[in-house]
């Protein structure tokens, strides 16, 4: 196995073990402000879907890098069937989970630049915080044109990834050494790469800054009693440059 897929295994493994993947802290809908970017993530994909004016019923879609599968759940809730599903993942704990999760669906333990599913096969390629993950420049660019070439024409890829700026974070692997966990990817430039392949057809800022987040969500609580009036704020505050984390890119193949 490559080098930097064995750092990703070896820091994934424990942290998996610590239940900080499932923990409801993690990314419960009761914990608001950690919640805060998964809605918007999910708002995001609505959105893109209702630009395009697809039919769910008809949509190919499928998941480079999916983990323990929370994003597949979004795209069976929209109504997409189980088996026009699928989730690639090189981890066998995530797998295992995924699978478990969702026992309907297509979840492969594969190396995601080589999903092995037919080429001009999906609708829409979703590559959720695995750009951040990855480190070595080649391997990102290797699951970039994978998901290419998965894409029907008209397709889309769907990235969400830290914005660049956000500071890179360390974690301790499997024999207790400190090495990179993730590091903010530039995305706009990946797109650039593809030159004349097809075009940005949404984009968006999302995620806020921990301390905003402790402001709206913990500090002006009883200001802001009622929920929605604090997710407006947070949500607006989201919008400013200095103060989102993340971007969401749909590019569409031409
Ligand atoms: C931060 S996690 C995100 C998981 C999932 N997308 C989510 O949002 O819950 C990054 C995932 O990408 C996976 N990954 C990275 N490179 C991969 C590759 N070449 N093949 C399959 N999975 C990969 C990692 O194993 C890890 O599960």
């Amino acid at each position: 196995m490559e080098k930097d897929l064995e750092r990703l295994e070896s820091v994934y493994r424990p942290r998996t073990k610590a239940g900080e993947f499932w923990d409801h802290r993690s990314f419960h809908p009761l914990v608001e402000d950690v919640f805060l970017l998964e809605r918007q993530f999910q708002e995001l994909v609505l959105e893109t879907v209702r630009r395009k004016q697809w039919n769910p019923q008809d949509l190919f879609v499928c998941e480079l890098g999916c983990g323990w599968g929370r994003n597949l759940s979004l795209f069976t809730e929209l109504g997409i069937p189980c088996n026009q599903i699928v989730g690639v993942e090189f981890l066998e704990h995530f797998i295992a989970t995924a699978k478990k999760l969702q026992p309907a669906l297509d979840i492969r333990r594969r190396d995601a630049r080589e999903t092995g599913l037919p080429g001009a096969s999906q609708d829409l390629v979703l590559v959720h915080t695995v750009l951040s993950a990855v480190l070595e420049p080649r391997l990102q660019a290797d699951l970039i044109q994978e998901a290419l070439r998965l894409l029907k024409p008209g397709g889309l890829l769907v990235i969400l990834d830290l914005l660049p700026g956000y500071a890179m974070k360390f974690a301790e692997d499997a024999q207790g050494k400190t090495v990179p966990f993730l590091k903010p990817v530039a995305i706009a430039p990946l797109f650039q790469a593809l030159g004349g392949q097809g075009r940005i057809f949404y984009q968006s800022s999302l995620g806020l800054r921990p301390r905003l987040r402790g402001l709206f969500f913990r500090r002006l609580h009883r200001l802001l009693r009622a929920p929605k009036a604090r997710r407006l704020m947070a949500e607006l505050a989201s919008c400013l440059p200095f103060a989102s984390t993340h971007r969401f890119f749909a590019w569409e193949k031409r």
